[in-house]
């Protein structure tokens, strides 16, 4: 039996579909880095739209010289469930390399006199040896009170990696979730730190990854003309399938599932071409009968909970106030700055701080000067839960 899965398999390839333009031009971009030129990108899109996937998928293909360290913000923020600092952040992504450099024993042996030296070359006041941690089994200070000694220790290591050894041409670092570095004390300072070594690094390319909406102040803070890269920043936008890429794909992955003509046309719309939603719904649509709209129509309403999945633990998340703005947007189709001001019953500036939280989190767009949903799915389960219910979850 053929399944699409709704959570990252981990064998990519054999679910993977399609996506050869997104991953042409990432590679296009990314291997600038053998010729000394970082590439340094932003992927952007929907949320389940598949920008983890593809960039997994990319980077497990990449050639044995290129090294590539994955970060998952959020998984941190799961794992730790405290407050998101600069110090953890680094702390993964050192983990990170350790890890991708030890899986590499080819050159095991280089890097670790590169990286002695690298530390070395640090050693000057304050380190501890006692309770070190480790990279490749050499003790690295612990630098948890010395800021600035942990990201020079960090974020030269990579491009150090690279020079000590000749079988490395480049280092490749994602960060998935960008947009929660949002929430550390200072994200400006933070991306200015990534900016200022990577314009002495030739072989580091960086790639930030996130759900972020087009509009939100976190990629002005970043990217715009203001923030640390100041448009450096190659912005690449992850498309959902097209309809026929879509028809397509349950051709190839689906366990067999057949449409009418309307079936299918309403099954593309509930699920906008998004991989996310396409696997969930997908997965309990009947696979003994051809497919009509009603079928669609009726299995969705059913299954809502389990085909808006995300939703629950996201709308868990939220504050009262980042919810009371949803539904008022959901209740009137969007709306104005100013109607918001006037009729959500919200201070000025606690509707600011919800248009940022929610615009970072990519859950409103500002589009047509009204903010609106940004994504249909989070509409149709609110509303489905109102009905049956009498009340939006709580
Ligand atoms: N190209 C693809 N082929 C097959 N399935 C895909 C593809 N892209 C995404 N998917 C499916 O959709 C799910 C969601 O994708 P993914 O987690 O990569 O989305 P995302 O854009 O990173 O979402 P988020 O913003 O929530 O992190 C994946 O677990 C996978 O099952
Ligand atoms: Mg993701």
């Amino acid at each position: 039996m053929k399944i699409m899965p709704v959570s990252m398999p981990k064998d990519i390839d054999k679910y993977f579909f399609n996506r050869v333009k997104d991953i042409n031009m990432i590679n296009t971009q990314i291997s600038t880095i053998k010729l000394d030129i970082p590439p340094q990108l932003l992927i952007t899109g929907y949320r389940g739209v598949g920008k983890t996937f593809l960039l997994r998928k990319i980077f497990n293909d990449q050639s044995s010289d290129i090294l590539t360290v994955f970060i998952d913000l959020s998984e941190i923020v799961g794992r730790q469930k405290g407050k998101l600092t600069e110090e953890k952040v680094l702390k993964e992504i050192l983990d990170s390399i350790n890890k991708t450099i030890s899986n590499d024993m080819t050159s095991y042996e280089k890097l670790c006199n590169t990286i002695k030296s690298h530390i070395d070359k640090l050693r000057l006041i304050n380190y501890d040896f006692s309770d070190a941690s480790h990279v490749l089994d050499i003790p690295i200070p612990v630098i948890s009170d010395n800021y600035e000694e942990l990201s020079k220790f960090v974020m030269e290591l990579p491009q150090n990696i690279v020079d000590g050894s000749d079988k490395i041409n480049g280092f490749l670092i994602a960060i998935d979730e960008f947009q929660l570095l949002k929430n550390i004390d200072n994200p400006e300072a933070f991306f200015w730190l990534i900016r200022s070594f990577t314009q002495k690094q030739f072989n580091v390319g960086y790639i930030f990854t996130g759900s972020v909406s087009k509009t939100s102040d976190i990629i002005n803070m970043i990217n715009g003309q203001e923030g640390a890269f100041g448009g450096r920043l190659i912005q690449i936008n992850i498309e959902p399938f097209t309809y026929d890429e879509t028809r397509q794909y349950i051709k190839e992955k689906s366990n067999n599932l057949q449409f009418t003509d309307e079936g299918f046309k309403r099954f593309y719309s509930c699920t906008m071409g998004i991989p996310l939603y396409i696997n969930s719904l997908s997965s309990v649509l009947p696979n003994n009968i051809v497919c009509d709209e009603k079928i669609i129509k009726q299995t969705l309403q059913l299954n809502i909970d389990q085909v808006a999945i995300m939703w629950i633990y996201i709308w868990g998340r939220l504050s009262q106030g980042e919810k009371d703005f949803i539904i008022y947007l959901l209740e009137n189709n969007g709306a104005t700055r100013f109607t918001l001001d006037n009729e959500l019953g919200y201070s000025k500036s606690s509707i600011t701080r919800f248009i940022d939280s929610l615009l970072n989190q990519g859950i409103i767009e500002f589009i047509n000067k009204e903010y609106v949903l940004a994504d249909k799915m989070l509409a149709r389960w609110l509303k489905i839960k109102y009905e049956t219910n009498g009340f939006y979850p709580i």
